[in-house]
């Protein structure tokens, strides 16, 4: 696994001091609030985990699924929702946590139908922003780190369902996606 990675973007530290960071200001921003967090499934899954620890405010969470690349590393274009809420957003302060936003297709598509929901706010918060290749506009309320357009794994992203499990975030060798 990890003889498939060209190097290390951001290291497990910078991860974890940036994630404390990014849940002092989400604490401060929310103080007397509830936050219901809604995690798009699977990336975000493991900075969800960490970031909800960084926050000191009640936090509810819950989890979307919504249609993305599949075996491939570009996007689409189709969202489609796979898994929906569990929990009612009406009037509810809405935290959606992605891993990452290329095109900005997924959370487009994602907020546009969360927001016809009727919560009380939605606000979207991302680890890693890679703008180059984006396609519609997305506004980022809490954003971990902007990132060049490498495709990268590692801390709950994946290629093929693989890598979600290492600790940093590290650029794939294109030798792995390209034959
Ligand atoms: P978007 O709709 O193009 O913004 O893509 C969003 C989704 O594509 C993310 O939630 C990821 O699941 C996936 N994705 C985009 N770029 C990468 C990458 O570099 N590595 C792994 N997954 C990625
Ligand atoms: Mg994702």
């Amino acid at each position: 696994m990890i003889n498939d990675v060209e190097r290390v973007l951001l290291s497990e530290e910078q991860l974890a001091k940036r994630i404390l960071e990014i849940g002092a200001e989400i604490t401060a921003d929310y103080a007397g609030k509830e936050i219901l967090m809604i995690g798009v499934l699977r990336g975000a899954v493991l900075f969800m985990a960490d970031l909800a620890r960084a926050i000191k405010v009640p936090v509810a969470i819950d989890f979307m699924a919504v249609s993305s690349y599949g075996a491939g590393t570009s996007s689409s274009g189709v969202v489609r929702i796979l898994k929906d809420l569990d929990e009612n957003v009406e009037g509810k302060h809405v935290l959606v946590v992605e891993d990452i936003i290329d095109s900005g297709l997924t959370l487009n598509y994602l907020v546009d139908n969360l927001k016809s929901r009727q919560p009380a706010s939605i606000k979207i918060c991302t680890l890693l922003n890679k703008p180059d290749r984006r396609k519609v506009d997305v506004d980022i309320a809490y954003n971990g780190f902007t990132i060049p357009d490498h495709f990268v794994i590692g801390y709950g992203l994946d290629y093929a369902e693989k890598y979600r499990n290492l600790p940093f975030i590290g650029i794939l060798k294109p030798e792995v996606y390209q034959d």
